[in-house]
C-alpha cells in the first residue's frame, strides 16, 4: 500500500540550504518504493525547487499554508491559484503552529480547505489536542470537533481528495512521540468521524516527532498512511535515512 511522507521544512532552509538539501537528497530518491513523497519548503524556496514537480511522478511540491481569496488587498498572504501556478498540488492547511501563533480558527481553515480544492490543490489538514486537553481525557472530542468544523460543508468530486494529518501538539518538535498505540486509537477515530463528514476516505498521516528511529513503527499500521515530518525532514542524513526505513516496508 502507497505511504505517504509530507516533509514540513517550516521556517527553516532558505533558498540556498533548500536547494542544496534537494540536490542532495535526489540520488535517494532514484529508487524510490511505494512511496509519494511531498516536499513542502518555505514560500520563498517553491519556484527554485519547481523541478521537484518533473523529477518523477511520486514526489510533490506542496505549502506550508495558504489564503482563501484567489486575489485581493490581503498585504502579506499568497493565494492558493498562485500556488497552483507554482507547481504546487499540496498546501497544509491548520497546522497548529498557525493556530497557535496566528490565531487561526477553525472557521479560517474551513475557508482555506475550500479555497485549497477549488484551485486544484489538495489540502493536509492538520488536526490534534494539546497536552493539557490529553490529560484532561478530551482527545476524542477536541479532533472530533475539529474534523466536524473544518470540513463544513466539503463536499470532494470524484478526482479530489484531502489528507488529514493527526498532529499532537504536544508531540511537534519535543522529541517527545505520540505512541504508537494512542496514535493508531486516534487514527481509528479519525476513520470513524469521516465516515459521517466525507463522502469518501482520506488517508491519515501521522505527524509529531517523527524520525528515522521510530517512522517504521508508525507507518507499518494499516490505520496510519503515512508521515507528516518537520524537523527530522530538514536535515539529508535523517531525511534519507527516513525514506530508506519506509522503502523496506512497501
Ligand atoms: P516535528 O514537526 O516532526 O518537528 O515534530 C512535525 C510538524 O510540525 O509537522
Amino acid at each position: 500500500m502507497t505511504k505517504i511522507v509530507a516533509a514540513n521544512w517550516k521556517m527553516y532552509l532558505g533558498k540556498a540550504g533548500a536547494l542544496e538539501l534537494w540536490q542532495n537528497l535526489k540520488p535517494t530518491l532514484k529508487n524510490l518504493g511505494d512511496i509519494n513523497l511531498i516536499i513542502c519548503p518555505p514560500f520563498t524556496s517553491l519556484a527554485d525547487l519547481s523541478e521537484v514537480t518533473n523529477f518523477g511522478h511520486q514526489i510533490f511540491l506542496g505549502a506550508q499554508d495558504c489564503f482563501w481569496e484567489d486575489q485581493g488587498a490581503y498585504t502579506g498572504e499568497i493565494s492558493p491559484k498562485y500556488l497552483e501556478a507554482l507547481g504546487c498540488k499540496y498546501v497544509i492547511v491548520g497546522h497548529s503552529e498557525r493556530r497557535r501563533y496566528f490565531r487561526e480558527t477553525d472557521e479560517m481553515i474551513n475557508k482555506k480547505i475550500k479555497a485549497a480544492l477549488a484551485n486544484d490543490l489538495t489540502p493536509i489538514f492538520c488536526v490534534g489536542e494539546t497536552k493539557e486537553e490529553r490529560q484532561a481525557d478530551k482527545v476524542k472530542e477536541i479532533v472530533a470537533d475539529q474534523l466536524k468544523r473544518g470540513l463544513v460543508d466539503v463536499e470532494l468530486t470524484s478526482d479530489q481528495e484531502i489528507i488529514i494529518a493527526y498532529e499532537p501538539v504536544w508531540a511537534i518538535g519535543t522529541g517527545v512521540a505520540c505512541s504508537v498505540e494512542d496514535a493508531v486509537a486516534v487514527h481509528r477515530l479519525i476513520i470513524q468521524e469521516l465516515k459521517k463528514i466525507l463522502s469518501k476516505p482520506a488517508p491519515i498521516l501521522y505527524g509529531g516527532s517523527v524520525d528515522e528511529k521510530n517512522v517504521a513503527d508508525y507507518v507499518q499500521e494499516k490505520e496510519i498512511d503515512g508521515v507528516l515530518v518537520g524537523g527530522a525532514s530538514t536535515k539529508l542524513a535523517s531525511f534519507s535515512q527516513i525514506i530508506a526505513k519506509i522503502n523496506e516496508l512497501t
